[in-house]
Formats: C-alpha cells, structure tokens, sequence
C-alpha cells in the first residue's frame, strides 16, 4: 500500500482547521446559552419557515442560482443582477475568491484580531495569511493600521480582507483607508457582514462601479437576518469578476431551500429587519454601557452584535472569565486574543435575559477579584 502522505497536497500540515466544537457541545445541550458565534437571537419569520416549507415540496429539483433574487439585490444597491453571486453563506464567498486568487506560496493581507476563517481559507488554498495588528486609537478603539498594511505587501500579495464593522473589534473603516486599498490595485474582499445592524450607514457597493477591477463587497443573512443556519450570503462585484467566480463555485451550493428562505427574507427585510435592528441596538447599548463602568475593563464599543473587550492592565485573562461566566450561568462567550498580546474575551447577544445574566456573572467575576486583591 502506498504511503497516503504522497498523494494529498503538499500544503496539507499548513492548513488550519475552523474549530466548531463549540458548536457540537450547543447542540447537544440546548440549556447552554449561545453568546459565543455572533448568531443572532432571534430567528426567521414565520414566512420565511413557510417559504421554506414550501420549497422543501419540490425537493427532487435542482435549484437555478436564483435570477430573480438576484435582480431584486442588484437593484437594491443600484447594480444589475449581473453584479450579484449568490452562495451559501458569506463563509463561501471567502472561500471562492481564496480559490480564485491564491496559489501556493501567495500572500494575503489580514487585519488582526479578525473573523479567524479568513486565515484558515486561505491556508486551505495554499496561501500564507499575513496578519497585521491593528492599532489603539485616541479614542480608545481599535482601528485597521493601513500604513502597516501597505506595507506588508509583496510580490505575492493577492488579496486585502478588510472587515466593515470588523468581527470583532466592532468599528468601521474610514472610506479614505478603503480607497488607498482599491487604489493598489490589488483584490479587496470587503466584508460587510454586520452592516444590516446600522441601516444608516452607507454601504462600499458603489466602489464596484468606481473599482470594477478589484472590489468585492460581502453580504450575509446570517447575522441582522437572523439566519445563520439556513446559510445564504452574497457578493457584489463587476459582471467580469462574478464570471470568474462562477468558474469556481460548485453549480448547486445554494439549495432551494436555502434560496426560497432568502428571497422571503428579502421581500421582507424593511419591517422584519427593522424589529431585530432596534433589539441589537438596544441590548449592545446595554451591555456596552454596563461593562464600561467595571473599572480597568475596556469594551470596544460595537456596530455588530458583539462586543470584544479588553482586561486592560487588570491581569484577568478572558479564559478565566469565559470559565467563571459558563460556571455561574452556563452561557458560552468566547476568549479572544489582542493586539500586544493580551488574552480579552468577547460576547454576542443572546436573549435579554441572558445578556443580563452574562453581564451580572462579568460584574460579580471582577467584583470577587478586586476584594481578593
Ligand atoms: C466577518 C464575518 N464574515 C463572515 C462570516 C460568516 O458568515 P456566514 O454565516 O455567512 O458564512 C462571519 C461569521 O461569524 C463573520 O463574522
């Protein structure tokens, strides 16, 4: 028997691996609760589960890639339905333009701390994710270093990820910063996962038509939707970008169930967005303004429906507080690891009840602390 190491690809050992194993302790016991994944607490509506369910009747068919859909999402941001590429999930999305850019040994440039998929896609590609620190503004947020970002480029750079607000330090790019990215000429994958959280706020789509070369702007149901497990994302691109892309993704990897939930989402999103808007705003609100009056604690205030935050200079390491967190109130959140090397934590929403639930278990976690020393 030959040795299986002979035949699989050479990068293999260099590929990393997207931890779900969160995911499989949740689900086996629904009673934790689930401020770790940035899902959002509240799910589809009734009629997307209708159109869903209707779907599902015509099962033994495959899908079209959803003309229609796509007309109406192109012309929501001024753009044809050639514009639009339809996939299942943003996840898929990242993973297509890493196939479609980047060989072995290709560079791409990743703010950090970010959405840790961007660098697990691009190490499955054979590329080399080059992260680099984002820096501490005046204000006390984290903001993309672009200086240090132009100049991490090389001869093998291939694509920029630029996350707008970032997952998770939470903030918008400046439009100034995103232009010095486009005017490299270099791919830029413009991820807008959260922007559906602040409706007020523009989205870089228009760029398309000013950068046809090199713009990708990244859209989600998972998040505002509230659709995580359903899976539906999209990208906006020039007509000849979407072409290449479709030479690379699979015919069918947006279902019909998938696509029929999207579309009803779609044709919906003015009141059904609204409602799962003002619950996010608030409850950020809420979570961001009790955690900013622990002393030494910085939360980074946030557009998306989480929130990262840093011990400062109080010695807490986020682990001990996500274990103390799931002992008193068995709720996931996540640890995360900052700029400077400090360990922070972060946590998305869950329902009222458990964000406050989380929040008085932090409180109680640096209240203990602080008589101890
Ligand atoms: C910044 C960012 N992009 C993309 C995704 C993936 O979303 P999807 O469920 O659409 O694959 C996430 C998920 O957390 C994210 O945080």
């Amino acid at each position: 028997m030959e040795e299986i190491s002979k035949f699989l690809v050479p990068w293999i050992d260099d590929i990393q691996v997207y931890s779900t194993d969160d995911l499989v302790l949740v689900w086996a016991d629904p009673e934790i609760g689930r401020m770790m994944l940035n899902e959002n607490p509240l799910g589809p509506s009734e009629r997307v589960t209708k159109a869903v369910h209707e779907a599902a009747r015509l099962g033994n068919r495959y899908p079209d890639n959803g003309p229609r859909l796509r007309g109406k999402i192109g012309k929501f941001y001024g753009l044809g339905p050639e514009n639009v590429y339809l996939g299942n999930g943003s996840s898929e999305m990242i993973d297509n333009v890493m196939r479609l850019f980047v060989a072995p040994g290709d560079e791409v440039i990743i703010p950090n701390p970010a959405f840790s998929l961007f660098k697990v896609r691009v190490t499955t590609a054979g590329g080399k994710p080059v992260l680099v620190d984002m820096k501490m503004t005046a204000e006390g947020g984290l903001q993309y270093d672009t200086e240090a970002m132009l100049k991490a480029i090389t001869s093998r750079t291939k694509v920029f990820i630029i996350c707008t607000p970032n997952n998770p330090s939470g903030n918008f790019i400046p439009e100034e910063d995103l232009i010095r990215f486009l005017e490299t000429g270099i791919p830029v994958f413009i991820d807008e996962a959260y922007l559906e959280y602040h409706p007020e706020q523009p989205s870089n789509a228009p760029l398309i038509k000013q950068y046809p070369d090199n713009a990708m702007v990244s859209h989600t149901m998972s998040k505002a939707f509230g659709m995580a497990g359903i899976r539906f994302g999209y990208l906006l691109a020039s007509e000849q970008m979407i072409g290449y892309l479709r030479k690379i993704q699979l015919p069918w990897s947006l279902g019909l169930l998938s696509l029929a939930a999207g579309e009803a989402a779609w044709d919906e999103k003015e009141e059904e967005l609204r409602k799962k808007v003002e619950f996010n705003r608030r409850e950020i609100g809420y979570i961001w303004e009790e955690l900013s009056g622990i002393e030494g604690l910085h939360p980074f205030y946030s557009y998306g429906n989480y929130i990262l935050v840093d011990p400062g200079d109080t010695g807490v390491k986020g682990k001990d507080v996500v274990d103390f967190v799931f002992q008193e109130t068995k709720i996931m959140i996540k640890a995360y690891s900052l700029p400077g090397g400090r360990q922070g934590f972060r946590l998305s929403l869950g329902n009222q009840e458990q964000n406050r639930s989380c929040v008085g278990a932090i409180k109680k976690f640096f209240k203990t602390r602080s008589q101890t020393f």
